[in-house]
């Protein structure tokens, strides 16, 4: 992941712009940053119906409800923390929503409070696209996305 797409996206967070279109113009530099991200986007979390829905994203069309337990996103939201996958096929449980993809990245969203209402996913079709040192840039891309995400929370 390049740094500079930190800086790209302080500038589209800076506009004075409905929370929704800001969101959707940061998942969009996210999504183009990278030639090899097939899919960049959200699943917001409905503890009414134990699962996660599908967000604003970038890419094909995706699972519209992951539900709990299953996936890379509810191992994501079990687990409280950020995870790369470095190959999805050898991941017990990842639902293939386009079978393209080989690894993937998924990073909770949390509310001021710290609640985690949300999960930001990232998908390559290239295995181990996603790298640990790649880490700090996600963090900071998540939390990003967390603040024009949160109006969205269910
Ligand atoms: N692979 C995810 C499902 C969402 S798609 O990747 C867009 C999972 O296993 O939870």
């Amino acid at each position: 992941m390049k740094k500079i797409l930190i800086s790209q996206m302080e500038e589209l967070a800076k506009t004075k712009a409905p929370s929704l279109s800001t969101l959707s113009n940061l998942l969009a530099a996210l999504f183009w940053s990278e030639e090899h991200i097939n899919w960049a986007g959200l699943y917001l979390r409905d503890p009414k119906e134990s699962g996660c829905w599908l967000g604003p994203f970038q890419g094909k069309a995706a699972c519209f409800f992951i539900p709990e337990g299953k996936g890379v996103i509810s191992a994501c939201l079990e687990k409280n923390k950020p995870l790369l996958v470095e190959d999805v096929l050898t991941f017990k449980g990842h639902i293939a929503c386009d079978s393209a993809s080989r690894s993937e990245a998924v990073l909770p969203l949390y509310t001021p409070e710290g609640e985690i209402f949300g999960v930001l996913d990232l998908d390559s079709e290239q295995e181990g696209f996603f790298r640990p040192e790649d880490l700090s840039i996600l963090i900071q891309i998540a939390e990003m996305i967390q603040t024009f995400a949160l109006s969205l929370r269910l």
